[in-house]
């Protein structure tokens, strides 16, 4: 089976027992693409990405990757892709060129050729200096970054990152960051999971949101950033009244109480917006600005139309 995508899902459906992890989820990833797949714990993210990369079988619906169905051609599945899960699998007892050198041979390469691709992937992963340390040693995002290139051993055309940037330092975030971005100009076509708006807006080509086990929205990141804004306008009315009356004069705010948060697309329009709501009367009693978070994009998307196309 063959597909112009490099990752095509159609109708994935799985459930643990009583638990249904997922509800029929469609995704697609263009060849050399990211697609960044955002949502809350417990979304379903990791049981998507298990089930692509081949290591759990879904109830229904099909999926391929890189052309290959992912149940009836696991074998040909696993030839090209990379996983970086949300565990550790290196060998902490290893140095971190050990590692790499290890899953060469593993895969076949020769002494010289694996000692050549380890090199060149710690000094692509900025881990060169740390080379001959054992791995248990080394910082969160070092291990990160160990993780990743030990599943590029064998260069594949398609990866599955799971959180690669979940719980790291802001510093750490940025160099993983980094090493993602070479990984795409190279061409690699990546399926990308977190929990961070910030990471698939600056990184993905492409947003789908998933909660409760289904897409709820999906498209560019510049899609998502004109339906729930780069800013938050944060305003409090000295009653629950004055809000209702306020939100009529703005588009897309979400109420809560006596608060009205209302997207805005730049500092103009922030501007823009604070001037109205006091010209048309309103005292606001509290004021801030603020970028969107994840439950900002769920708010705003879930609680308008579900599956709605960004
Ligand atoms: N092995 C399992 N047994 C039972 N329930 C599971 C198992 N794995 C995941 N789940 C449940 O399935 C849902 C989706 O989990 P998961 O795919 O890990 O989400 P995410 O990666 O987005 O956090 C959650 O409710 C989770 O508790
Ligand atoms: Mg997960």
């Amino acid at each position: 089976m063959s597909s112009e995508y490099a990752i095509e899902a159609r109708g994935l459906a799985k459930s643990y027992g009583d638990v249904h992890a997922l509800r029929g989820v469609d995704l697609y990833a263009e060849r050399g693409s990211m697609l960044a797949l955002l949502g809350p714990n417990g979304a379903g993210k990791t049981t998507v990405i298990r089930i692509l990369t081949t290591l759990l079988i879904p109830d229904g619906g099909t999926a391929t990757v890189g052309g290959h169905d992912v149940v009836r051609a696991a074998a040909r599945v696993r030839e090209v892709i990379g996983l970086t899960g949300q565990e550790m699998s290196v060998d902490g007892l290893l140095t971190g060129r050990e590692n790499l050198v290890m899953m060469g041979r593993l895969f076949h390469l020769g002494k010289a050729a694996a000692r050549q691709r380890a090199d060149d992937l710690l000094e692509q992963f900025d881990l060169t200096e740390a080379a001959g340390r054992q791995a248990r040693w080394y910082s969160g995002g070092m291990r990160r970054r160990l993780d990743l290139a030990v599943s590029l051993i064998t260069a594949p055309p398609v990866i599955f990152l799971d959180e690669p940037t979940t719980g790291l330092d802001p510093r750490s975030r940025q160099g993983m960051w980094e090493v993602i971005r070479k990984l795409m100009a190279d061409g690699t076509t990546i399926l990308l999971t977190t929990q961070y708006l910030e990471e698939a807006d600056i990184l993905a080509d492409r947003v789908a949101l998933i909660d409760g086990g289904g897409v709820v929205a999906e498209g560019t990141p510049g899609d998502l950033k004109r339906r729930i804004g780069s800013e938050r306008i944060e305003f409090q009315f000295a009653t629950d009244d004055v809000a209702e009356k306020a939100q009529l004069l703005v588009g897309g705010a979400v109420l809560h109480g006596n608060g009205l948060s209302v997207p805005a697309a730049d500092p103009a329009e922030v501007r823009h917006l604070i001037n109205r709501v006091a010209d048309a009367g309103f005292d606001a009693t509290g004021l801030e600005i603020r970028r969107p978070t994840l439950d900002d994009v769920f708010l705003t998307m879930t609680g308008q139309t579900e599956g709605a196309t960004l």
